[in-house]
C-alpha cells in the first residue's frame, strides 16, 4: 500500500474525495500525513474527522521556504511518504520539496492547462467567456500550474451559468478524476 501525504490549503473537498474513494477500497493507498498552511482550514477538520495525522504551519512562522520545507521533507520521511497530492494547496512548491520527491508530487487545477493558472481559475475561464473550461491533472514543477499534463477533463460551460454553477460541475469532475488519475499512477 503506497503511502501518501495530501497538501490543502482551504476546504479540503478533494481530500474528502480520496480519503472516500479509499474508504470504498475503490483507491488503494494510505494517507499517512495531511500538510496544511492555513491553521483555519476545514481541511484539518476533515483530517481529524478520519484521524489522519496533520502537520499544520504558519509560513511567517519560518525564516523562508527552505526552512518550512525542510520540516515538512522531515515529517514525511518520518511517516514513510512516498507520494505527494496537493489539493488546492495554494503554495509554490520550493526546491528543497521538488529534490526530496522529484516527479512524486501531483497537482490538480480547475482549468484546462496552460489556459488560466494561478488563482480563481473557474472565475478566470467564466470571465473570459470561453465555452469550454475543465480540469487538470499534472506533475508539479517549479512554476505555478505548469509541469507535465497527466490528464484533462473538459467541462462545458453552459448558457445560463454562474461562475457558482459552473464551480459546481468544475469539483463534481475533480472528486471522480483525481481519485481516478491517482489509482493508475499509484498502481
Ligand atoms: C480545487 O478546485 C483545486 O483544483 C484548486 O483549489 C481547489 C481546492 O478545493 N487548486 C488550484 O487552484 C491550484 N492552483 P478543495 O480544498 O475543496 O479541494
Amino acid at each position: 500500500m503506497k503511502k501518501i501525504a495530501i497538501f490543502a490549503s482551504g476546504s479540503g473537498t478533494n481530500l474528502q474525495s480520496i480519503v472516500d474513494y479509499i474508504k470504498q477500497g475503490t483507491l488503494q493507498a494510505e494517507i499517512a500525513l495531511v500538510v496544511c498552511d492555513q491553521p483555519g482550514a476545514f481541511a484539518i477538520e476533515r483530517a481529524k474527522k478520519e484521524n489522519i495525522p496533520t502537520f499544520i504551519f504558519k509560513a511567517k512562522d519560518y525564516e523562508n521556504k527552505v526552512a518550512f520545507e525542510t520540516e515538512i521533507v522531515k515529517e514525511l520521511r518520518e511517516r514513510d511518504v512516498e507520494f505527494i497530492v496537493l489539493a488546492g494547496y495554494m503554495r509554490l512548491i520550493g526546491e528543497t520539496l521538488l529534490s526530496a520527491y522529484s516527479h512524486k508530487i501531483v497537482n490538480i487545477h480547475p482549468s484546462l492547462l496552460p489556459a488560466f493558472p494561478g488563482k480563481d481559475a473557474i472565475g478566470q475561464a467564466f470571465n473570459a467567456g470561453v465555452k469550454i473550461t475543465g480540469v487538470t491533472i499534472h506533475y508539479v514543477d517549479e512554476g505555478m500550474d505548469t509541469g507535465p499534463i497527466i490528464a484533462q477533463q473538459a467541462v462545458d460551460i453552459l448558457d445560463g451559468d454562474t461562475r457558482d454553477t459552473l464551480q459546481v460541475r468544475i469539483q463534481d469532475t475533480e472528486h471522480w478524476l483525481y481519485p481516478d488519475v491517482l489509482r493508475k499512477i499509484l498502481a
